[in-house]
């Protein structure tokens, strides 16, 4: 992962740019990284859009075929992806980190960074996945509604390498990415729970407009969200729900 790397400068979504890469011309080598040094229509999860510092932050989108993943256990790529990244960041950032479920990369109660991954399917497997993440690594200053977003330098008072960053982080993809290719899953789902935020505190939750407390018990295999509802049993959240 990562060894077919290609730098731009400006996209308008570096996930939409390998989309259309794959649609037009022969196929590419899994593992082909797209970095773009800008974007002006940078995507995230549930339409929402993604804001991105140019030539500060990273913003890039690798290409996975794990055509021996059937489409039920997609969640697992999610797994894998989240805690590649993680683990790549781990040596400067350390326990602090998380994963806030499904797959947005905390750092205390900040958002560091996120998860975009889109998949073409081909029967009940997936031919081929898109996985866009976008971390805030150099920014400095966040504006007014970016909520509670906070970046490495702000942690770290420190500039990183983007680039050098990148292949670290491919490096991490790879080394889980592999293990799902092992079918060693339950290596992977163990060590997502373990990094999982809020995992066993309680904590409100907002469902169809009512809060409630709860604690995260734990994922299911398909990646639902299980809540415990104190003495009402518990409450699924499916990946669209939250
Ligand atoms: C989220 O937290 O909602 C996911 C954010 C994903 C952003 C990355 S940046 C690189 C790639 N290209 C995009 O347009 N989105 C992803």
């Amino acid at each position: 992962v990562g060894q077919n790397l290609v730098t731009i400068k400006e996209v308008d979504s570096t996930n939409t740019y390998l989309k259309t890469l794959l649609s037009n011309s022969k196929p590419l080598p899994e593992g082909t990284a797209i970095m773009a040094e800008s974007q002006f229509a940078g995507r995230g999860q549930q339409q929402n859009k993604w804001h991105s510092e140019p030539g500060k932050n990273l913003t890039f989108s690798i290409l996975l075929t794990p055509s021996f993943l059937p489409v039920l256990q997609q969640f697992d790529l999610t797994r894998a992806i989240s805690l590649g990244v993680i683990e790549a960041l781990n040596p400067l950032l350390g326990d602090r980190l998380k994963i806030k479920w499904p797959n947005d990369i905390y750092y205390d109660d900040h958002k560091l960074g996120g998860i975009l991954i889109e998949t073409h399917l081909q029967g009940d497997r997936i031919k081929d996945a898109i996985i866009g993440i976008g971390l805030n690594i150099n920014q400095e200053h966040f504006e007014e509604g970016a909520g509670n977003a906070i970046s490495v330098k702000q942690i770290l008072q420190k500039d990183y390498d983007l680039r050098a960053l990148l292949l670290e982080i491919c490096g991490h993809i790879e080394g889980y990415y592999l293990k799902l290719k092992a079918g060693k899953s339950l290596f992977v789902r163990n060590a997502y729970l373990n990094r999982l935020y809020w995992l066993n505190e309680a904590r409100n939750f907002r469902s169809d407009g009512e809060t409630f407390t709860g604690t995260i018990v734990g994922v299911k295999d398909e990646g639902v969200l299980v809540v415990e509802h104190n003495n009402l049993g518990t409450r699924e959240f499916s990946l669209k729900q939250i």
